[in-house]
């Protein structure tokens, strides 16, 4: 089933995330054939993982650390985010390895982590402007997958995989459906080669600047398995038009 994931990022507070779910789930209404999930902020998961217990909507985090617990100041763990209705976590965002520094050693720690606690990772890989540029982004791509997913070949059924090319993030700028289709098929490409037996079953998003304009465009391509969509997803009707516009 394809997956349309809202990365919500650092947006919305509690009671803004309760206006939000009870307005989106009247909007959305029956969609059987495809799977919804809402990543909202940690401090309104608890509350999101109540309103949304009963709903087909799923719920995931946006980070995580790679231990049970510890003493990890600031850090939230796979344990605790399970127990507040969690089965998703994006791993790797764009945001996290250049703003935060998190580099691929790291963020396969956090997958492993996320796949003993039964989450499931969303991991997301993408070239920035300038390695497009320099005519580099199979070979980033390449390399993002293959250290992030080092040792945990055999579990890549229990992943997904986010195409999100860091220049089409919240710049209004997205790739070509066709610019993304050929990205999305050496990923597929790539997946099979790690682990044939999972062909399939791990799904390859598309994220960067996502609108109900264009989701349709990226989603009638049977490569593009779903949507990561920041910016578009903050508002209940813009994201209950992308879910229901293919
Ligand atoms: P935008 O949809 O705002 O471009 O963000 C994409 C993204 O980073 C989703 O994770």
């Amino acid at each position: 089933m394809r997956l349309i994931a809202a990365n919500w990022k650092m947006h919305k507070t509690v009671s803004e995330t309760e206006d939000y779910i009870r307005r989106f789930l009247e909007l959305l209404g029956d969609v059987p054939d495809r799977e919804v999930l809402l990543c909202p902020p940690f401090t309104a998961l608890h509350r999101a993982g109540e309103l949304l217990r009963e709903t087909p909507v799923r719920l995931g985090a946006q980070n995580c650390h790679y231990e049970k617990s510890g003493a990890f100041t600031g850090e939230v763990s796979p344990v605790m985010l399970r127990e507040v209705g969690c089965s998703y976590v994006i791993v790797g965002h764009s945001e996290r390895r250049h703003i935060f520094g998190e580099n691929d050693e790291l963020i396969n720690r956090k997958l492993v982590a996320c796949l003993e606690e039964g989450l499931r990772p969303i991991l997301c890989v993408g070239e920035k402007l300038e390695e497009r540029e320099a005519g580099m982004t199979f070979k980033v791509v390449e390399t993002q997958l293959r250290l992030a997913l080092s040792g945990i070949e055999e579990h890549t059924d229990r992943i997904d995989v986010a195409y999100e090319p860091v220049w089409a993030i919240g710049t209004g700028v997205p790739a070509t459906p066709e610019d993304a289709v050929s990205v999305h098929r050496f990923i597929g490409e790539i997946l099979r080669e790690l682990n044939p037996s999972a062909s399939g079953k791990t799904r390859v998003l598309y994220g960067g600047s996502v609108k109900p304009a264009n989701a349709g465009e990226f989603m009638r391509h049977p490569e593009v398995n779903g949507l990561l969509v920041g910016g578009a997803s903050l508002d209940p009707e813009s994201f209950s038009e992308i879910v229901r516009s293919f």
